[in-house]
């Protein structure tokens, strides 16, 4: 079963992709290749995202997750943050955790883009952070489990 998740993240504001993007115009393409680098750490995302996956799937998936990781409400931090409300977050941001300085200072925010990036590469979107995850190689998989923590860590 396919499940479709709507995803609204409106209320992110466009501060550092705005900026990156104005100064991004007509540079040396070396430049622009460093910019595309930088942008994908910090792909805010205005319009309403759409995560399409497939829970069930997502959850088994989610075995690979649980041993570091709550993601209900209220629900203690382990060795990893607790995720609940993780979509359109910011990273580093949940109270009582004691993150790594990469993370906290990485601006990125949860957008489903982001968290697809982190999934698949935690160490190029955040190098130097603490999750000790070497990724997940299939799309299919980053997809279905994306959708599975949405459906699970948003408020209903
Ligand atoms: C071995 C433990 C471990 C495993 C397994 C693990 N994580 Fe993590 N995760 C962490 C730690 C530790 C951090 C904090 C990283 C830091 O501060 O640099 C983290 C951070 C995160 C964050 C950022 C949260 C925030 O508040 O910004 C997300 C999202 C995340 N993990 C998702 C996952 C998912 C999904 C999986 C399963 C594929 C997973 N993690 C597997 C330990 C783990």
């Amino acid at each position: 079963m396919i499940d479709t998740v709507m995803i609204r993240l409106q209320n992110l504001s466009l501060l550092i992709i705005s900026t990156l993007l104005i100064s991004c115009g007509d540079q040396p393409s070396s430049d622009n290749e460093k910019a595309e680098g930088v942008l994908a750490n910090k792909i805010i995302d205005q319009k309403t995202t759409t995560a399409v996956g497939d829970i069930d799937r997502g959850s088994k998936l989610y075995l690979q997750c649980r041993a570091c990781h709550s993601l209900k409400e209220n629900e203690p931090h382990t060795i990893g943050p607790n995720l609940f409300n993780l979509v359109g977050s910011k990273a580093g941001s949940r109270d009582g955790y004691v993150y790594s300085e990469a993370l906290l200072n990485s601006e990125i925010v949860w957008t489903i883009e982001n968290l697809n990036l982190w999934l698949e590469k935690p160490y190029v979107i955040a190098p130097g952070n603490k999750m000790v995850f070497s990724g997940m190689r299939k799309q299919e998989d980053r997809d279905d489990l994306i959708a599975f923590l949405y459906d699970q860590t948003s408020e209903k």
